[in-house]
C-alpha cells in the first residue's frame, strides 16, 4: 500500500483554489456567523423558530475541484440490495438537499459552499488496534476494491427520507485489509476538518469538530455497512461526502459520516459528534419508529420528492439483516 501524506488545504499550490472561491466562502462564512449560531446549538437541525434563513447565493458544484475520476463512476448494481417499494430519489434532489454542518446549517446552501475542498490526493489514516496501520491512499483502495452499486434507503433523524444508488465497496473489506487485533471492539471515523474552506466550522466553534462517528466492530462488519465513493453512477459531490463517506442504512443519517480522513480501531467506546454536542442524540442511532426524538415523533417520515408521508420502518426496513446485532 503506497503511503501518501495528505496535504492540508493551506499547503496546496495557489492555483488549486481560485480567489473567487475563497472570497465566496469568506462572504458566506460572515453571513453564517451572524445568522446560524443559535440554530446549530439545537443539534441535528430542524427549523427553529426565530432563526433567520441564511441567503447563500452562487452556483452549486456537483463535480468536485480536482476530481481525478472524470464524469462517471459506474458499477453494476448488486440486486441483493434494492428498495422495491420506493422510487429512486431524483439525482438533483439528493445533491441539493444536504446535511453537512462543516459548511452550513442550510440544506440548500451546502452545495453552494463546497468549492474549496480539494479531494485528491486523499488518504485515510488508519491507527489503533490493527495489524496494518498507515496512510491508505484512496486511489490504491479504489484499485483493489471491486466497486458495486447498491440502492439503499436513507433516513435522517429529522424524519425525511431518500432512496439513493450508492457506488462503493463494503466497509468490511477495508476493515479486513487493515486486520483488527483481537481486542478491537469499536471503529472510529473522523471527517476532514478544514476551517479555511468550511464556513460552518468557523461559524460554530462550540461544536466538537472534527465531525467524528463510530460503530461497534460487529456493526462495521455487517454486510450493509458501505463506503461510498460515488452516487448515481458519478463520483460523489463534496456536498454528499466526497471523496469517501460511510453509509449505514439501518441507522439515522448522522451515523453516515462524510469526507472520512481517519479510521481508528479501539477497545473502549469512543465519543461521537452529536451525542457530545447534545443529549438529544445517542451512540447507536438505530432507526426506530417507537422511540421519539425529544422534540418530534419518529413514527412517520416524509419522502423527499413526492413529499409522501409513510410509516417509519424498524431499522429502516433492514431488520432481517441487523436485528440480531442488538439481542
Ligand atoms: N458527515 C459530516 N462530516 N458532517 C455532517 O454534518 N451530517 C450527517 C451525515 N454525515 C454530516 C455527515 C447527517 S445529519 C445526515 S442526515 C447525512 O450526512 C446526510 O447525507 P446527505 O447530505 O448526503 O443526504
Amino acid at each position: 500500500m503506497t503511503l501518501i501524506r495528505k496535504r492540508r488545504v493551506w499547503e496546496l499550490p495557489g492555483s488549486s483554489i481560485t480567489k473567487e472561491e475563497l472570497a465566496f466562502d469568506r462572504r458566506a462564512a460572515m453571513k453564517l456567523l451572524g445568522a446560524s449560531a443559535a440554530a446549530v446549538l439545537t443539534g441535528c437541525y430542524r427549523t427553529v423558530e426565530g432563526v433567520p434563513s441564511v441567503a447563500i447565493t452562487g452556483p452549486c458544484l456537483d463535480v468536485p475541484s480536482g476530481n481525478p475520476w472524470g464524469e462517471r463512476m459506474d458499477a453494476s448494481r448488486n440486486e441483493a440490495y434494492s428498495v422495491p417499494e420506493r422510487a429512486i430519489t431524483e439525482e438533483q434532489q439528493a445533491k441539493r438537499y444536504n446535511n453537512f454542518y462543516e459548511y452550513s446549517t442550510s440544506k440548500e446552501g451546502v452545495c453552494r459552499l463546497v468549492h474549496g475542498l480539494p479531494i485528491a490526493p486523499w488518504t485515510i489514516r488508519v491507527s489503533g488496534l490493527v495489524q496494518n496501520p498507515g496512510d491508505y491512499g484512496l486511489d490504491d483502495l479504489l484499485a483493489r476494491m471491486p466497486l458495486e452499486e447498491r440502492l439503499y434507503r436513507l433516513r435522517c433523524v429529522e424524519a425525511w427520507a431518500m432512496t439513493i444508488p450508492w457506488v462503493g465497496f463494503p466497509l468490511s473489506d477495508f476493515i479486513r485489509l487493515v486486520e483488527p487485533l483481537s481486542n478491537a471492539k469499536y471503529v472510529r471515523f473522523v471527517a476532514a476538518n478544514e476551517p479555511i474552506v468550511m464556513p460552518g466550522v468557523q461559524a460554530s466553534p462550540q461544536l466538537p469538530w472534527a465531525y467524528h462517528e463510530a460503530l461497534r466492530l460487529d456493526e462495521a462488519l455487517n454486510e450493509l455497512a458501505f463506503l461510498a465513493t460515488g452516487m448515481y453512477g458519478r463520483p460523489l459531490p463534496v456536498q454528499n461526502g466526497a471523496p469517501i463517506r460511510l453509509v449505514v442504512p439501518w441507522k439515522y443519517g448522522y451515523k453516515s459520516i462524510k469526507a472520512i480522513t481517519e479510521l481508528e480501531l479501539l477497545e473502549e467506546l469512543p465519543s461521537t459528534f452529536w451525542p457530545t454536542a447534545s443529549s438529544e442524540y445517542e451512540f447507536f442511532g438505530n432507526v426506530n419508529p417507537e422511540v421519539p426524538h425529544p422534540r418530534w415523533s419518529q413514527a412517520n417520515e416524509t419522502i423527499i420528492g413526492p413529499n409522501e408521508v409513510v410509516p417509519t420502518q424498524l431499522f429502516n426496513g433492514y431488520a432481517e439483516l441487523v436485528a440480531h446485532l442488538y439481542v
